[in-house]
């Protein structure tokens, strides 16, 4: 994956390409996760029923998911569905849940065809039976492919996850003195991913709501004012380029050999 394989999927001449050749390839996010936010009001500003907005809302996972995978970032998260949004009007999640459905139905073919591994994080248990077996399927069909991982949080909350973690480490055995935070981490929805460089949130919010509390201690935040449905590849790109202009320093001090990284 790199520059021709973007190149392919956005216009010539386009701005898509001219941000797509800024792109430095040796320095890409390993990790992005999306807050995929603003859907509700970009329904409200067309006159439409919310729902409206999250089935809009799907021709940018695409988008993203396929931009992603093309550019060479070796894990996306979007954050789909969290734990406090079962308390929205019950057709919205319903709504949600339809959408998702169709989603891996109509794209598991392109999932596999771009050699992209589905994996769900988030309280499955809590999930109706038929979208809990849509989602075990896609995993399966998905799970001998080697490039990018698509991890769509659902039924997700980061707090939740820190408490799941800690009980699963207690269920194993895992003694006082042989926790440190690595160990602690092999019991995260997340074990063995990298953490997330970059986090995108979309629709102007600057919060980070409950997502993904442990995994982006040292994530660099992009927030922009474009709503969800309207986020495309180009957003994307504008996102990586304003990361590959920031200096992450983990606490440290800026010294040339980490400058940039
Ligand atoms: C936030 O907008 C968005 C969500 C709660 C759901 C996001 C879901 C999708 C885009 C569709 C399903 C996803 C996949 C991966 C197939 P909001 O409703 O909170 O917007 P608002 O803040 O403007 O009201």
């Amino acid at each position: 994956m790199s520059l021709q394989e973007i190149l392919a999927v956005v216009a010539p001449g386009s701005p898509e390409e001219g941000l797509a050749r800024q792109v430095d390839f040796d320095r890409l996010p390993q990790h992005v996760a999306v807050i995929m936010d603003g859907n509700g009001r970009w329904a409200a500003q067309r006159h439409l029923p919310r729902v409206e907005g999250h089935r809009a809302g799907i021709e940018s996972v695409r988008d993203v998911v396929e931009g992603s995978a093309r550019l060479g970032i070796k894990v996306l998260t979007l954050y789909a569905f969290s734990v406090e949004n079962w308390k929205r009007p019950p057709s919205e999640v319903s709504t949600l849940m339809a959408l998702l459905k169709r989603y891996l139905r109509l794209e598991l073919n392109t999932l596999l065809g771009n050699n992209i591994r589905f994996n769900v994080i988030g309280g499955r248990d809590e999930l109706a039976p038929d979208i809990r077996g849509e989602l075990k399927m896609a995993e399966e069909k998905t799970a001998g492919n080697g490039g990018m991982l698509f991890n769509i949080a659902l039924n997700y909350g980061g707090r939740a996850e820190i408490v799941e973690a800690a009980r699963r480490a207690m269920a194993a055995g895992v003694t006082p003195d042989a926790l440190d935070e690595q160990r602690f981490s092999e019991f995260l929805y997340t074990s063995g991913q990298p953490d997330p460089d970059l986090l995108i949130r979309t629709s102007g919010e600057m919060r980070v709501s409950n997502f993904l509390l442990w995994q982006i201690a040292y994530a660099e935040i992009w927030v922009t004012d474009t709503l969800w449905p309207d986020f495309r590849k180009r957003h994307l790109l504008d996102a990586i380029l304003a990361y590959q202009k920031r200096d992450r320093r983990y606490g440290g001090i800026n010294q040339p050999a980490a400058a940039g990284r």
